[in-house]
């Protein structure tokens, strides 16, 4: 299970029974590290079998000898934003396994922080929406291209907490993953025809590497922020939850579940505390 406040973050062993990926084939992109790697991780112990799309060879393969047999876990290098890249990656699981069940396009940078529209990098912004959208165009183009003949299949993405609160990220980001709730549920519409369910989650800040480097802070400083900060007390998230409403969205016991943007933010997004603050601040007893 996930973890709580000593940070401990170990997954009970999932007995063959409760398996809910079993026989499945899921692609990750993003999947060497942060939420792609956590989702690998729980994946492969509900029994599906894995590739990981990234750039980060090194990591992505030494996952890869980490988690299982090539059998069924395996790394392919794989640039988002290269048409001819995830074409491959998608060819790789059908003559590896002969479909694809799960595509889960998680892949994303955060940009440069720039938080004044006058000042915003025009190449960073292009760069953002690169990686984030067009790569998760992609990714849903060719797999539902593999879907749609088998009346099957479910694609995921990840976008962000950004995409239901504003001001907290810089607008290349924020926009960007603004265009992944819509390709959500505009491809939710498309697909739902042919069986295929369309989601996405939109965690809020979590101490990955991603974060990490962005903020220019290590984990405890980020995480320290993060609780601070939270509306839910007790519990630091981490990439195991966002994991785990990856499993939940992708299992059959979402069969019905399509369209949804999963917010994972333990209720962050649905309060501000601001005005409360500074009520509290005018009180005499403080
Ligand atoms: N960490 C957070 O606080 C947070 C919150 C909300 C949403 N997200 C989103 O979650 C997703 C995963 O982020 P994370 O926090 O796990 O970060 P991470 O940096 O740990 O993992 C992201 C992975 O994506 C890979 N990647 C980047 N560009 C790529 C490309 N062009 N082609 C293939 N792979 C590429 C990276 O190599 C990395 O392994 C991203 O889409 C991010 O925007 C993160």
């Amino acid at each position: 299970m996930p973890s709580n406040m000593n940070g401990s973050s170990t997954y009970a062993a999932a007995s063959p029974s409760i398996r809910r990926l079993e026989g499945k084939v899921a692609i990750i992109t993003g999947g060497a590290s942060g939420f792609g790697e956590s989702t690998a991780r729980l994946f492969i112990r509900h029994g599906a079998k894995v590739i990981i799309a990234d750039v980060q060879d090194n990591l992505g393969n030494s996952l890869c000898e980490e988690l299982g047999t090539p059998e069924n876990i395996s790394y392919v290098h794989c640039d988002v934003t290269k048409d001819t890249d995830v074409q491959d990656l998608i060819n790789s699981a059908i003559s590896k396994y002969g479909k694809l069940d799960i595509m889960y396009n998680n892949a994303g940078i955060p940009g440069n922080l720039d938080f004044s529209i006058v000042d915003s990098d025009n190449e960073n912004f292009k760069n953002v929406f690169n990686v984030n959208v067009y790569g998760a165009f992609l990714g849903a183009k060719y797999a539902a291209k593999v879907m749609i003949p088998s009346q099957n299949g479910v694609i995921l993405f990840t976008s962000s907490l950004a995409s239901v609160t504003s001001g907290e990220s810089p607008h290349s980001y924020t926009v960007s993953k603004h265009a992944i709730v819509g390709l959500t549920k505009n491809l939710c519409v498309e697909l739902g025809r042919y069986g295929i369910r369309v989601n996405c989650i939109s965690p809020c800040a979590v101490a990955t590497p991603l974060l990490q480097k962005a903020l220019g802070l290590d984990k405890s400083d980020v995480e320290g922020i993060i609780c601070a900060s939270a509306n839910l007390k007790g519990v630091v998230p981490t990439s195991e939850d966002v994991a785990e409403a990856a499993l939940f969205l992708c299992s059959d016991g979402a069969r019905f579940v399509s369209g949804v943007n999963l917010v994972v933010d333990g209720g962050y997004s649905t309060t501000n505390q601001s005005y409360m603050n500074i009520i509290k601040s005018l009180m005499p007893s403080n």
